[in-house]
């Protein structure tokens, strides 16, 4: 590796991309996914039907509403709904809906590391609820924690869906979900999905589709790093390319190089040399099964009161509570 790097990079961005690609192996983090072409492809992958963990949660949300809802049931003095990762709020809708429907008092606060989705989901909900009380945020979860904690004049329910929590390797998970705790009074609930161990094929497939949909999404990192920061990636030298181990529940994706080549990144003055086949790892998909949920919950201090799943078992949403 013969990479040269002259440090002058102040955002995170920057910096996290050099670190990446000066590494070995070299990584970059699925968070940077998310801007606004990565959305509509996520949005594309959300509606492929290889992609099971969308309806599953829908459907999970959707057949327990009530018992949901009213588990959500606001004290006296109303209820924060705080949403990390919100999306697009399709799920989210049939929870809203319903409270707003069944006199709930609640503030509804999605917080999401995409700019462009947390404008989306805005104008959506003050089109479709205008009544509703949305107080959105743009931020990365671990940033938006600490301000969690100033939630504490009533009720909180914390949600984090779309198993969001799969693309942290379990110590980054027991972190969260220990800062999740420390942000949380005995009254808060957070409700949270899992996806589930299954059928490794299945799980491969909803990663691996042939239509090309997740490979342009794991692709839109290099496409962003070559608009953001003016590289000269050519796409089409990388190959998508993703493994499950049944053993871990870890599903990752690679982008592989096919060719030996140079990269430059103007705003890193930055040259990076790819050998053949050199991989750049992009995204874990972390898949949980119950023994998994219970130690990591109990490590980070987190009571499992309920949970709910759909039909085939694929995904799971827990309810927690300060232990
Ligand atoms: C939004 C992180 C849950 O890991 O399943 C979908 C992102 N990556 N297809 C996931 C994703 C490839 C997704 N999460």
């Amino acid at each position: 590796m013969t990479t040269k790097i002259k440090p002058q990079q102040n955002t995170t961005f920057k910096r996290e991309v050099t670190e990446g690609l000066t590494n070995f192996p070299k990584r970059l983090s699925s968070k940077y996914f998310y801007d606004k072409k990565g959305d509509k492809i996520f949005l594309d992958i959300m509606a492929m039907p290889s992609y099971y963990l969308t309806g599953c949660e829908f459907e999970i949300i959707s057949n327990n509403i009530f018992t949901i809802g009213e588990l959500f049931r606001d004290s006296k003095n109303g209820l924060d709904l705080i949403e990390l990762g919100a999306g697009d709020g399709k799920k989210t809708k049939v929870l809203l809906k319903y409270m707003a429907e069944n006199n709930f008092n609640f503030t509804y606060k999605p917080i999401d590391i995409s700019e462009n989705a947390v404008e989306l989901l805005s104008n959506n909900l003050a089109h479709e609820m205008p009544t509703l009380t949305v107080d959105a945020e743009v931020g990365e979860y671990f940033e938006v924690l600490e301000r969690l904690k100033g939630f504490n004049k009533r009720k909180k329910v914390i949600m984090v869906l779309g198993s969001n929590i799969g693309n942290l390797p379990h110590p980054k998970a027991i972190e969260f979900l220990t800062k999740l705790k420390d942000a949380m009074l005995p009254e808060d609930l957070l409700f949270m999905g899992f996806d589930q161990k299954k059928n490794p094929q299945t799980i491969l497939d909803a990663y691996n589709d042939e239509t090309g949909i997740t490979e342009a999404f794991n692709k839109n990192i290099l496409t962003r790093i070559n608009r953001e920061l003016g590289g000269n990636f050519e796409i089409d030298n990388f190959k998508h390319w993703e493994v499950y181990d049944p053993e871990t529940g870890t599903a990752k994706s690679f982008l592989v190089a096919i060719k030996a080549m140079k990269v430059t990144i103007e705003q890193l003055q930055l040259t990076v040399n790819f050998e053949q086949w050199e991989t750049i790892h992009t995204e874990i998909s972390q898949k949980y099964d119950d023994k998994t949920v219970s130690w990591i919950a109990e490590e980070a201090g987190l009571e499992i009161e309920t949970y709910y799943t759909d039909d085939k078992e694929y995904y799971k949403n827990y309810v927690f509570r300060k232990a």
